[in-house]
């Protein structure tokens, strides 16, 4: 079983990966950023900095913090600077090839047998991310809520080939690291919490499509009468629209359920780059 995991590198730096990087950072771990180059590496590395001069201005932590949290962080454009870590999460884009072949990529490169190769994906089998590998006993899901440095949970997903010492040991680490509370979830597409939020969103979405209801109206309708802290139109906006759309595909494939398949009008939206917070624009307009 591995020494304490100390060095760690996480594969994506968008708006997961430079939450994970950043908690991982703050949590004073030695943490490598791997994005697709060093243009995307210098973006990582703007949205961590971005996110502490937050938490500092909201009086979370001081600026002697944030600063010691981003000189922890090194960003990288290449895989191969992963070798000596002991635990990489992968949160790269949500697309099945994509992810196998960064997995395929990592089993060559990280030279300890013992490291944990871990997939931030919400939707995909981890099962087919372990096959990648020839590890798939030490690969697992390890799946956490956007904002990453807000929300306390992550779900950990064993696969059936994953190792109970290796849930055991990111179970430890999650808790004692990162002082996140984890919940055990079967490896099924969208795992406990998406399985039960996307429909939801889904819904909304079908909501504003019809004319039922101003997506306003759809928000203010649960932030008021319900007490979540944003409607679900702003959810699906603050998620990304692409990426509710591919979780919703993946729920839709698995499980051929009609409440899972994406309604029209958020496929036209992803086709037309309305993609919510990120671009600017989805059901409702940012700055
Ligand atoms: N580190 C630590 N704390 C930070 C921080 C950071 N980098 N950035 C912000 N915070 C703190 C703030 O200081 C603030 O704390 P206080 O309330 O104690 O002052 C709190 O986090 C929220 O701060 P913000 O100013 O950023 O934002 P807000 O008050 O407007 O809340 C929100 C925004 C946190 C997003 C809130 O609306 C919320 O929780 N929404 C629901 C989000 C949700 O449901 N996410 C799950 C999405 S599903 C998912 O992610 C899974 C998937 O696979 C799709």
């Amino acid at each position: 079983m591995n020494a304490r995991i100390q060095r760690v590198g996480v594969v994506g730096g968008g708006q997961m990966g430079a939450g994970i990087a950043e908690i991982c950072a703050r949590a004073g771990l030695d943490t490598v950023v791997c994005e697709a180059d060093a243009t995307a590496a210098r973006a990582a590395r703007e949205r961590v900095a971005a996110s502490l001069e937050r938490a500092v201005q909201r009086g979370k932590f001081d600026r002697m913090t944030a600063e010691d949290a981003l000189a922890r962080l090194v960003f990288t454009g290449s895989l191969d600077d992963l070798a000596d870590r002991q635990l990489v999460i992968e949160a790269a884009i949500e697309n099945t090839d994509a992810k196998t072949e960064i997995f395929a990529a990592l089993d060559k490169i990280v030279e300890d047998p013992e490291a944990i190769l871990a997939t931030n994906t919400s939707s995909i089998p981890v099962m087919r991310l372990g096959m990648a590998t020839h590890r798939a006993d030490r690969v697992l899901g390890l799946h956490f809520f956007n904002p990453v440095p807000v929300l306390p949970l992550v779900e950990v997903v064993p696969s059936l080939h994953t190792a109970p010492e290796t849930v055991t040991a990111i179970e430890e680490f999650a808790h004692n690291a990162l002082g996140k509370t984890t919940i055990q979830s079967r490896d099924r597409a969208g795992f406990v919490v998406n399985a039960l939020l996307i429909p939801y969103l889904l819904s909304a979405i079908r909501m504003a499509e019809s004319g039922f209801a101003t997506a306003a109206d759809v928000d203010a309708g649960m932030e008021l009468g319900c007490a979540h802290p944003m409607g679900p139109l702003k959810l699906a906006d603050l998620i990304g629209l692409d990426t509710v759309a591919s979780i919703a595909e993946s729920l839709y494939e698995e499980f051929k359920e009609p409440l899972y398949a994406p309604p029209p009008l958020l496929q036209r939206m992803v086709e037309a780059g309305l993609l919510g917070r990120k671009t600017g624009r989805g059901f409702h307009t940012y700055d």
